[in-house]
């Protein structure tokens, strides 16, 4: 099995970080292919809580080698953080590649990033941030800054001078910001050369010839099918392309050699930042869904809205991704509800929609239709095999995975590494 992708199946923070270190140990090289630090993937081994943002989770599992792939926009000040952050606590980061062709975050998109949100005031997206959307419109716009370029400093020079002509234009009269000078960016951005170059690879060809080589790579998706740029619920999305087409560009792996797409789906739904979400609840079940599944984001600390599950939602992310294995976690969060809504469908405006509606407005006004599933009191987060689970979580299970469109091949029960029921082994 040469390239497997990871993507979320919802609007981000399913578990791909935990499911990614699941299957560390199986594969060979662990890729991050879109987004940047807006991600955080919380990942439990023992007593240890490891938050990662930029690095690829599979940092975390001696031998395999993380990949910063192309698609990624990278802080390279972050990048640092993180890795001096594990290195403090024993973890080896020495084989870390990073693409020279990844874009790289200058400070004034973060900037950008989030005067643009207070600019925009109600019709604001809830950005982390962290000048990703900025950074990617520098991309397709061509005024991108590239690893690559941190290396020439005539070529950064010329670059940099290039973005700051409309940059600090915008800066100064849009929002009243003070300009930027090059010096000051260029000095920035080559004050990492020294420590970046060893990282630094063409990591499509170390990729390409790990495959050739009978290597497992794994591509691991940052945020979720519903931020996608293309397909998510736009313009509420992330920048980037997050579903499983977006790991073949972004990490340069071609799409003939990915045979396996996993989707990482919650047993309910949980959304961070402004925009539409159907299932969203706003009573007591909400709170308890927070408060349960500790849903408080890793890395702005926002309480994450909560929702019961939706199987539209599940159904399109198999289709668009095309996922063959979900992997469906913190099902233990559920227990001890009496009754457990799971939403079918959506009526809109007396209309049933079985899939997502294709105009935006209509997802807005979309009104969940529930079946409502019997639950559980027992503590599951021990169980290991699908027997262990009580018959009303099993049946839970085989409902949404009938809904979902594909198989629920792991079960998560709890945040540890081992705290997972495997029916079908995904590597
Ligand atoms: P990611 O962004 O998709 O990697 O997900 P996050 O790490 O942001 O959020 C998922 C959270 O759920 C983390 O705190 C995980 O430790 C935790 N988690 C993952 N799987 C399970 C599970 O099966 N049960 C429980 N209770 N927690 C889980
Ligand atoms: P992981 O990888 C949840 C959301 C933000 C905001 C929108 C755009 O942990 O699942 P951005 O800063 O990307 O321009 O913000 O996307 N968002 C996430 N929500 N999990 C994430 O990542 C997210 N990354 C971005 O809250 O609504
Ligand atoms: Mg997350």
């Amino acid at each position: 099995m040469p390239a497997v992708v990871i993507v979320g199946a919802q609007w981000g923070d399913e578990g791909k970080g935990k499911a990614t270190d699941l299957l560390g140990s199986r594969v060979d090289y662990v890729v991050k292919f879109n987004g940047g630090n807006n991600a955080g993937h919380t990942v439990v081994i023992g007593d240890e809580k490891y938050a990662l943002h930029l690095l690829p989770s599979g940092i975390l599992t001696p031998g395999c080698i993380p990949v910063i792939g192309n698609g990624v926009v990278v802080d390279i000040g972050v990048l640092f953080e993180e890795i001096d952050g594990l290195e403090a606590r024993g973890v080896d980061t020495s084989q870390l590649k990073v693409s020279a062709s990844a874009h790289v975050i200058p400070e004034y998109n973060k900037v950008l990033d989030k005067v643009t949100e207070r600019f925009l005031g109600s019709r604001k997206i809830g950005t982390t941030g962290r000048g990703i959307g900025p950074t990617y419109a520098d991309k397709m716009n061509r005024q991108g800054i590239r690893v690559q370029d941190i290396f020439d400093e005539k070529i950064l020079t010329q670059k940099v001078e290039g973005a700051l002509e409309l940059k600090n234009q915008i800066l100064t009269k849009v929002y009243n910001r003070r300009a930027v000078t090059v010096e000051e960016v260029v000095e920035d951005l080559r004050s990492y050369a020294d420590r970046l170059a060893p990282y630094v690879a063409d990591t499509t060809l170390l990729l390409d010839s790990a495959i050739v080589d009978g290597k497992i790579v794994l591509l691991e998706a940052g945020q979720a099918t519903m931020l996608d740029v293309d397909h998510g619920t736009y313009p509420f999305v992330t920048s980037s392309s997050a579903t499983s087409g977006g790991a073949a560009t972004g990490s340069g792996i071609a799409p003939t050699r990915i045979e396996r797409v996993i989707g990482i789906v919650k047993a309910y739904t949980t959304r961070v930042g402004e925009g539409p979400f159907p299932t969203e609840l706003f009573d007591e079940s909400g709170e308890f869904l927070r408060e349960q599944g500790a849903e408080f984001g890793t890395t702005t600390g926002r309480p994450r809205r909560c929702g019961w599950y939706d199987a539209v939602i599940a159904r399109y992310a198999a289709r668009i991704n095309g996922v063959t294995d979900f992997v469906l976690t913190k099902l233990d969060v559920l227990t001890g509800l009496e009754t457990i809504p799971v939403c079918v469908a959506y009526d809109v405006d007396g209309v049933r929609h079985e899939e997502m509606p294709v105009n935006q407005t209509d997802f807005h006004h979309a009104v969940p239709v529930y079946e409502e599933l019997p639950g559980w009191s027992e503590d599951i987060s021990g169980a290991r095999s699908f027997e262990d689970l009580p018959p009303t979580a099993q049946a839970y299970v085989r409902r949404v995975e009938e809904l979902s469109g594909a198989r629920m091949s792991v079960i998560g029960v709890g945040p540890g590494r081992d705290q997972a029921i495997v029916c079908h082994d995904l590597i």
